[in-house]
């Protein structure tokens, strides 16, 4: 299979799935992962919509394991997951070589769901890859977020949440990758914080989406 050097994909977004074109590209080249995958709940939203590959975890340990593999040493992974399945995302992550070093989370202001509970709030890990240096400036953990509204992808992530992460995490000029890029929104937080990109999407229509918002809306240009 043709190789993808980081100098033929950064900035751009890639249609296909993200452990095949993961497999094709150079070991240690990005600068941050953050991603957020289908939390392995068969989710439906109340228009029907779904995410692809939710009823499944048949990609989760090899999806993590490329991400180690991509990341440069001593650099940080911020992955959102499924609290219900907490333990196989942990699994995944320390098969792959990650070590837990933080946890966040993102308190909303309406429920996105009910059963036992209401459920009110997101959440993310911070892994590491290596002994990474600690920020000057250390996030909270728990951080804001704002209803978007879904109106591009079924669990579209606010810019508002994301970009802090970006900032804090991503060294100036280097490249923020998700794997999962779904309608694109790290890439936009990643170009809107002066960092270089490179998104992955499975779904057709999503990808056009993410292509749509990182190439043509007017913003910063990717470094
Ligand atoms: C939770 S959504 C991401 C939503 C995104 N954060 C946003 O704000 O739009 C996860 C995305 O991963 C995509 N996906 C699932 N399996 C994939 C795979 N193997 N490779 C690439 N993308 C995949 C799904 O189509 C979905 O769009």
């Amino acid at each position: 299979m043709r190789p993808l050097p980081l100098a033929t994909v950064r900035n751009t977004v890639r249609h296909g799935d993200c452990v095949q074109l993961m497999r094709r590209m150079d070991t240690a080249s990005v600068d941050f992962i953050l991603t957020d995958p289908p939390y392995i709940c068969r989710y439906r939203d109340s228009g029907g919509r779904t995410v692809a590959n939710d009823n499944n975890d048949r990609w989760l340990v090899p999806a993590y394991a490329e991400m180690f593999r991509l990341l440069k040493p001593d650099s940080l992974c911020v992955s959102f997951y499924g609290w219900h399945l907490a333990d196989r995302f942990i699994t995944a992550w320390r098969m792959a070589g990650f070590r837990l070093v933080g946890h966040l989370v993102f308190p909303k202001a309406y429920a996105s769901s009910e059963r036992f509970l209401q459920h009110r709030h997101e959440q993310a890990y911070v892994l590491a890859k290596g002994d990474p240096e600690t920020p000057a400036a250390p996030l909270s953990d728990v951080l804001g977020w704002a209803y978007t509204g879904n109106r591009l992808h079924p669990t579209q992530k606010p810019l508002e949440a994301l970009r802090p992460l970006v900032r804090t995490f991503c060294p100036a000029g280097g490249v923020v990758l998700d794997p999962f890029c779904g309608s694109g929104s790290t890439l936009v937080a990643a170009i809107d914080e002066g960092r270089g990109f490179l998104g992955i999407e499975l779904e057709y229509g999503h990808y056009r989406t993410a292509c749509r918002r990182a190439y043509y809306q007017p913003r910063r240009r990717a470094v």
